[in-house]
């Protein structure tokens, strides 16, 4: 059965997958990840690693979902029937549950920093008070679930209420806010004394740290900012209607997500080096930096309850595409069934998040190949499960749909020139699947 639900405009498309893309990856995680994986060279990789594979990908995921107008599972059913390709909507859907329960985690912090800013307790402290405040408040387990559960509960209801009405409206307001309320935090950023040394770390890129791991951790990264290999993407362009061009959009978020990108690195590096805090604090970085940031500005507690919305708008606009993926599957385009359907699975992932949630506290010391739970899921969603469903997408789309309808689906709405059509073909052929295989083999030997 087609969707029944489409997108109202080409605006509202854009919007909704840039929201999928931009969102806790390119804000939280990467500063995080770059400053673990040595700054400059993976900032380099990981924009090599977005035009190159991303780009391309994105496409790909973008000409199955709008070619069949269906959910991941049966997209894959409709071009491929009788065999097992199918399995790849599976492994998108089971992807998504896993992200969405320890992204919701973080999500969580996010609200109870919102929290603690209306409390005025976040005003006036020093560097090492902001750490062991936030160390201190995520560690208590049932602070933690209560915004895990607020911001799983968020999610539902949005998804709930459907595309144009839930998805589509909350990301035509959260979006273009969250890049104005980016710029004022840049500029202040960029006005602290030694920014020199952020700036060097984050653009000079310095290849002798390139490890294999940082390589993998790169490529992760450059699919997780953009939803990558987990048919997020297909279920969003299965509501496009026909007369949108998919590269045109594809390009635009791609952009967005670059753009905010450095705009987050750009928030945050100068200020780590400013107040003399190490780059490479892991998943608590963001959240120990900014407060300094603020703190320092004119009415700067309001402007940071003001930055902390639009960071929360960010992951939401994010974890709705998650949530829209797994429901999309179970509720084949009946409204009644979708209402129904997230709020099952939206409890079933929050309860999976518990663990996630008490990796910063009560179960920190739990620890598999030296990483606690939350570490361990993400690493074996963002750096296997991302990337091999990106490998088996880039085989599938050149190889199991017909030529003529891959150029129909990229010329409908918009030109694509032969010339482009012939480059992304080859790439998604040929390039995309080597090297990613060359990068997971690549990690295999070191383990
Ligand atoms: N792209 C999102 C982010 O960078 O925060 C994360 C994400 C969303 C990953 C949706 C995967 C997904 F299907």
């Amino acid at each position: 059965m087609k969707q029944t639900e489409q997108w109202s405009s080409r605006l509202g498309f854009i919007l909704s997958a840039a929201g999928s893309a931009v969102g806790l990856g390119a804000i939280w995680k990467f500063p995080y990840v770059a400053g673990v994986n040595g700054g400059g060279a993976f900032f380099f990789l990981f924009l090599v690693f977005t035009i190159l594979f991303g780009l391309p990908l994105l496409l790909a995921e973008f000409v199955i979902g709008r070619h069949t107008q269906k959910n991941a599972i049966q997209s894959y059913k409709v071009i491929a029937p009788q065999t097992k390709w199918h399995l790849l909507g599976y492994l998108g859907l089971i992807a998504n549950f896993i992200i969405l329960s320890f992204y919701s985690v973080i999500g969580g912090w996010i609200i109870l920093y919102i929290y603690k800013t209306v409390a005025g307790q976040l005003s006036g402290l020093t560097v090492e008070q902001y750490q062991t405040i936030f160390a201190d408040t995520i560690a208590d387990p049932f602070i933690s679930l209560i915004a895990h559960l607020l911001f799983m509960l968020l999610t539902i209801v949005i998804v709930a209420r459907g595309i144009q009405n839930g998805i589509e409206r909350a990301n035509k307001i959260m979006m273009p806010a969250l890049f104005i309320l980016f710029l004022l935090l840049i500029v202040r950023s960029l006005t602290l004394t030694n920014i020199s040394e952020g700036l060097r770390f984050l653009f000079l890129p310095d290849f002798t740290k390139v490890t294999a791991e940082t390589i993998l951790a790169a490529l992760g990264q450059a699919l997780f900012t953009l939803s990558l290999g987990v048919s997020t993407m297909l279920t969003y362009s299965s509501y496009v209607p026909k007369s949108e061009s998919l590269p045109r959009s594809a390009l635009s978020i791609v952009s967005m997500n670059i753009l905010i990108v450095i705009l987050a690195g750009l928030a945050i590096f100068p200020a780590v080096f400013s107040f003399g805090l190490t780059p490479d604090a892991g998943p608590v970085l963001l959240f120990e930096v900014l407060p300094n940031v603020f703190s320092q500005l004119p009415l700067g507690m309001f402007f940071f309850f003001a930055f902390l919305i639009l960071f929360l708008f960010a992951a939401l606009t994010s974890a709705l595409s998650m949530l829209e993926m797994i429901v999309s599957n179970l509720a084949k385009g009946s409204i009644i069934l979708r209402k129904k359907w997230s709020w099952i699975i939206g409890i079933v992932i929050f309860i999976a998040g518990i663990p996630s949630a008490l990796s910063f506290g009560v179960i920190e010391d739990w620890k598999l190949f030296g990483k606690t739970f939350f570490d361990l899921v993400d690493y074996l969603v963002s750096n296997m499960i991302m990337p091999i469903g990106a490998l088996f997408i880039s085989v599938f789309v050149p190889f199991k749909m017909r030529k003529d309808i891959l150029i129909a689906e990229l010329q409908s709405g918009g030109a694509f020139p032969r010339g482009l059509f012939k480059s992304w073909f080859f790439i998604i052929r040929f390039i995309v699947p080597a090297a990613i295989l060359l990068i997971l083999l690549n990690m295999l030997e070191i383990w």
